[in-house]
C-alpha cells in the first residue's frame, strides 16, 4: 500500500483524484482494491464502509444484478452516440412518471454537469444572469456554484470562492444567502428581482452533514421565485433515490422548476439528469447548449433502469431509513451513557457526527464543529474496521447492505473510540 501511494504522488496530484479522497489518505495512506455490498477492502484489511463513493452506492458495492444489466448492454454497445436508443427513452419515462416536477429529461454523466445546465437554461429563460445560493449548499466544482460551500468563518455571508482561478467576473454574478432564512431572501428578491435568474438549493443541505429545511423557509423560495419570474432550482443530487424513489420536493411540500438529480440513480455508474417543466426544458437544443460525447451512454442508463427497478422492488428506501434512525438513536443513547457533548445529524440513511452541541438550523451552527477532534475520532473507528467521512462538514451513509449486524459493530466502535479518545477532550470548539 505505502507503495502504491508513493507512486501515485509521483503522477497524480496529492495522490488522489479529489480533495475529499486525499483526505482520505490520512492518519495512513488508504489504497482500495475491492468492494462488495457494504464492504470496502484496503491495505489488506476489511472496512465497513460509510463513506459509500460519496453517495451513489445505495443497493451496495458491485450489485450482482446492476452489474449483470451492464453486461448484457455491453453485448450490444456502450455508445451509440447518435439518435436515441430505447433505453434512453425508457429511463427518461421513468423518471417523468416518479419525478414531480419532470416533464422533460435531459441525460448526462455527472452532477457537476446537471446542475450547469440548469442554471444556463434558467438564465436562458429568464433573460436574467444572476444566481441565488446558499451558505452550505455544494453543487459540483463548475465556476457559477463553485462558492461558500465551506467557507471560514470570517467570510462567511461574503463572496467566498472554494477555488483559486474562478474569474472575478463570475464572482458577481452570485448572490449568497444564509440557508433557512425567509427574511434575507425576501429582502433581496424585492430589490434585486429583475436581475435573477434562479435560486438554486440542496433542499436538505447534506454538504454540511445535515439541515433540516423549515417549511416556511421553502415555501417562500417557491412563492417569490414564481412571483417574480425567476427559475426555482432543487438539487437532489444526493437526495433522489436515496431517500425517496420520487425525491424528496413532494415530501417536503414544494415541487420545483428544474430538478437535478444523480448519484443513487445508477448505484455507482455514472449518470445523472436534469429534469424539468416543458416550457423551460424545450430551449434545450433551441437556443440552449446541451451536449456531450457520453450523455445518454447505455452503461449508465442499463445501470440506472436496473437501480430504479431493485430499489422499488426491494422497498429498499424505507428500510435503509428506518436502519438510519436506529443508526441515530443508538449512537445518542451511546453520547448519553458516556456523557459526552456531541451531536447526532442526519435524514433517512444520511447521518453526521459532530462535536459541537447547538441545534444546527444553517451554516453558522455547523461552522463550530471541532474537525481536529472528528478527525481523530475517525482515526478511531478506522482501526476498529469503520471507514467514515474524513471531512468533518461531510456526512455518512447508508446501503441496502448494512443491517442490524453492522449496527451493533458500529456502537462498539463509537463506544470504545470515545473512551479511547479520552472523554474530557469533547468540548465543543465554542465553548
Ligand atoms: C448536492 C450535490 N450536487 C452536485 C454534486 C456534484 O456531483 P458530481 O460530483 O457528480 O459532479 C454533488 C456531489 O457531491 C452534490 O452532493
Amino acid at each position: 500500500m505505502d507503495d502504491v501511494y508513493a507512486r501515485a504522488l509521483r503522477v497524480i496530484p496529492k495522490g488522489a483524484q479529489t480533495g475529499l479522497r486525499s483526505e482520505i489518505h490520512f492518519p495512513e495512506p488508504f489504497v482500495p482494491e475491492k468492494a462488495f455490498g457494504c464492504k470496502i477492502y484496503a491495505n489488506g484489511r476489511e472496512f465497513t464502509d460509510y463513506i459509500l463513493a460519496f453517495g451513489p452506492i445505495v443497493l451496495g458495492h458491485n450489485h450482482p444484478e446492476v452489474n449483470e444489466a451492464v453486461r448484457e448492454q455491453m453485448e450490444w454497445g456502450v455508445l451509440f452516440g447518435v439518435g436515441v436508443s430505447e433505453l434512453e427513452v425508457e429511463v427518461a419515462e421513468r423518471l417523468v412518471d416518479l419525478i414531480p416536477s419532470a416533464e422533460k429529461v435531459v441525460f448526462v454523466n455527472s452532477g457537476t454537469e446537471a446542475t450547469f445546465h440548469a442554471i444556463r437554461l434558467s438564465r436562458a429563460y429568464t433573460g436574467r444572469e444572476k444566481i441565488v445560493k446558499f451558505e452550505g449548499c455544494y453543487h459540483g466544482w463548475h465556476d457559477y456554484v463553485a462558492f461558500n460551500v465551506h467557507p471560514p468563518e470570517n467570510m462567511m455571508g461574503k463572496i467566498y470562492p472554494q477555488s483559486e482561478g474562478i474569474p472575478r467576473a463570475i464572482w458577481d454574478l452570485v448572490r449568497i444567502l444564509p440557508f433557512n432564512d425567509c427574511e434575507a431572501f425576501k429582502e433581496l428578491m424585492a430589490e434585486h428581482h429583475d436581475e435573477i435568474a434562479c435560486v438554486i438549493l440542496e433542499p436538505i443541505p447534506h454538504s454540511v452533514g445535515t439541515i433540516i429545511p423549515k417549511k416556511r423557509f421553502l415555501k417562500t423560495l417557491r412563492r417569490e421565485t414564481k412571483t417574480y419570474g425567476s427559475v426555482l432550482i432543487f438539487d437532489e443530487i444526493v437526495t433522489a433515490f436515496r431517500h425517496n424513489i420520487r425525491g424528496v420536493q413532494e415530501e417536503l411540500g414544494v415541487i420545483p422548476d428544474i430538478t437535478t438529480v444523480g448519484k443513487a440513480l445508477g448505484n455507482g455508474y455514472p449518470i445523472s439528469a436534469v429534469v424539468g417543466r416543458e416550457e423551460i426544458m424545450s430551449l434545450v437544443h433551441d437556443g440552449v447548449l446541451v451536449s456531450g460525447t457520453y450523455s445518454g451512454n447505455l452503461i449508465g442508463l442499463a445501470a440506472a433502469k436496473k437501480t430504479l427497478e431493485i430499489l422499488e422492488r426491494d422497498g429498499v428506501t424505507d428500510r435503509i431509513s428506518k436502519l438510519g434512525e436506529e443508526y441515530r438513536r443508538a449512537l445518542k443513547d451511546v453520547l448519553e451513557d458516556l456523557g459526552v457533548t456531541a451531536r447526532i445529524v442526519g435524514y433517512k440513511s444520511v447521518f453526521a457526527i459532530q462535536f459541537a452541541e447547538e441545534d444546527v438550523v444553517d451554516y453558522s451552527s455547523v461552522v463550530n464543529v471541532n474537525g481536529e477532534m472528528y478527525r481523530r475520532f475517525v482515526a478511531e473507528m478506522r482501526r476498529r474496521g469503520i471507514l467514515l467521512t474524513p471531512n468533518p462538514m461531510k456526512r455518512c451513509h447508508l446501503c441496502a447492505m448494512h443491517s442490524e449486524e453492522e449496527l451493533e459493530e458500529f456502537v462498539h466502535a463509537f463506544g470504545d473510540s470515545l473512551k479511547s479518545l479520552g472523554l474530557d477532550i469533547f468540548t465543543p470548539k465554542t465553548s
